[in-house]
């Protein structure tokens, strides 16, 4: 059946539907919700035929629908889907390509179906290695949907409906360089940041509980399209370790090229992860999820209990996630993702110039964030401005969503394939929005 053919219901009937049959707290984009139907590499269409940009969604890594990809999954589908009880090449061969993009002893793969399975697997492999609970987390971080993920994730337990942290979970401030307690400005920014980290591993110490590990995004996404400083991140690890923890890399959003300069997040820092989770980009929207980490760390999770994920390591899920790696490769998209970001960040730094709502422009390759304020020195977010903003980009025919902890940065966040002409339109039209914005 053509997928574009059962398009018959208003999007009034379809929102009316959606609230009868779906959890309330399922979020919708945009004040004038969208029906998409079809998707073809950078580009979303209507139910009415119109074409939008797809700056927002980072999952669909090398492209919605990549014919390589699709080929890839019905071929495998039409051979043998199963799982890891038995012998099969797929999964070795996929395991083998993922070791060979990490660096050091980052061999041993898990495979599971979402970011949020492969960050709670990642906290087992971390309790088993070490004998202990206790985590240090960021500010801000959003790591998934679990129970225990909620606990981890300050963005959501923190927020609305949030319960706080629990006593195991140690949540570290955020090192914002832009808004934060110490700044770009500030000598010693990182070491600060650092610091604060080694007063909370103290206090572990002294109480006598110990600590299990430090599981951040290496790009902190939620928080609002940042990276971190190299030294905080070098010495973060090293206090870590020190004190027999594990570090853990979420490189859900980040991974697989799309920093451009980097194939991972924490490459940018020079460090290497103990335990690294994968999601979102690597199945292209097929849910895959991946945990890799070293033959030390999966030897002591190998402890008599057995590990089974019924559609983890699936063959048509390894087709897939091979078929994309594959894909990130001969299309040279990591390179893709460096040049046509680089001219889209010198594109939204001539903005900033024009625009006084822009307070800070940031990012790398097609990791980028714009965040608006409504006054550069008290750094005011501009919150209502973002929304409306994304709002009249949707209109232009540009999707982007909004991010950060006051909702204020404009994330963009395309599939790879996104082009130098995909990024004149995206410019042009926030140019329109920025402008209506300044004169509501
Ligand atoms: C950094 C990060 N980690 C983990 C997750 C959870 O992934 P999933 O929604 O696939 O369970 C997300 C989802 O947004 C994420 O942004």
């Amino acid at each position: 059946m053509d997928p574009t053919a059962r398009v018959t219901m208003s999007i009034d009937a379809l929102l009316a539907r959606r609230r009868a049959l779906l959890g309330g707290n399922l979020s919708i984009a945009y004040g004038h919700p969208l029906h998409i139907v079809r998707g073809s590499m950078q580009y979303l269409w209507d139910a009415d035929g119109r074409r939008y940009i797809d700056a927002y969604n980072n999952v669909p890594h090398v492209g919605h629908c990549h014919p390589r990809v699709v080929q890839a999954g019905q071929a495998q589908m039409a051979v043998l889907s199963t799982n890891t009880r038995y012998l099969h090449e797929l999964i070795l061969s996929y395991a083998e390509r993922l070791g060979a993009t990490l660096p050091g002893a980052l061999k041993v793969c898990y495979f599971v179906n979402s970011g949020s399975e492969a960050n709670e697997l990642a906290l087992r492999l971390a309790r088993a290695h070490t004998g202990r609970r206790d985590l240090i987390v960021l500010e801000h971080a959003y790591h998934g949907n679990t129970t225990t993920l909620i606990d981890i994730s300050p963005y959501k337990h923190e927020g609305q409906g949030g319960g706080g942290s629990p006593a195991w979970v140690h949540v570290a401030p955020l090192p914002d360089l832009y808004r934060g307690a110490w700044r770009r400005a500030d000598v010693g920014a990182g070491s600060q940041y650092a610091a604060h980290v080694a007063r909370i591993i103290d206090g572990l110490r002294a109480s006598g509980t110990g600590l299990c590990g430090f599981l951040a995004e290496s790009w902190p996404s939620v928080g609002g399209q940042m990276s971190l400083p190299a030294d905080y991140v070098q010495a973060v690890y090293q206090m870590v370790r020190a004190a027999g923890g594990v570090c853990i890399a979420d490189e859900v959003q980040t991974g697989y090229g799309r920093l451009g300069e980097h194939f991972w997040g924490f490459e940018a820092y020079g460090v290497v992860p103990d335990i690294v989770v994968l999601g979102k980009p690597i199945g292209n929207g097929h849910p895959i999820g991946a945990v890799v980490t070293t033959p030390e760390i999966a030897s002591s999770f190998d402890n008599g209990m057995e590990f089974f994920s019924t559609f983890g390591g699936n063959t048509v899920s390894c087709a897939i996630g091979i078929a994309v790696l594959e894909t990130v490769h001969a299309e040279n998209l990591q390179a893709h993702a460096r040049e046509v970001g680089r001219h889209l960040l010198g594109r939204l730094h001539e903005l900033k110039r024009r625009h006084a709502l822009i307070g800070e422009v940031r990012g790398a390759g097609l990791f980028l964030g714009v965040e608006l304020v409504t006054d550069r020195q008290s750094l005011a977010p501009a919150t209502r401005a973002a929304a409306a903003i994304a709002n009249h980009m949707r209109d232009l025919g540009v999707l982007l969503g909004t991010d950060g902890p006051f909702h204020n940065v404009i994330k963009i966040r395309p599939p790879l394939p996104f082009t130098v002409q995909d990024a004149d339109a995206l410019v042009e039209a926030l140019d329109t929005a920025l402008a209506a914005s300044a004169t509501a």
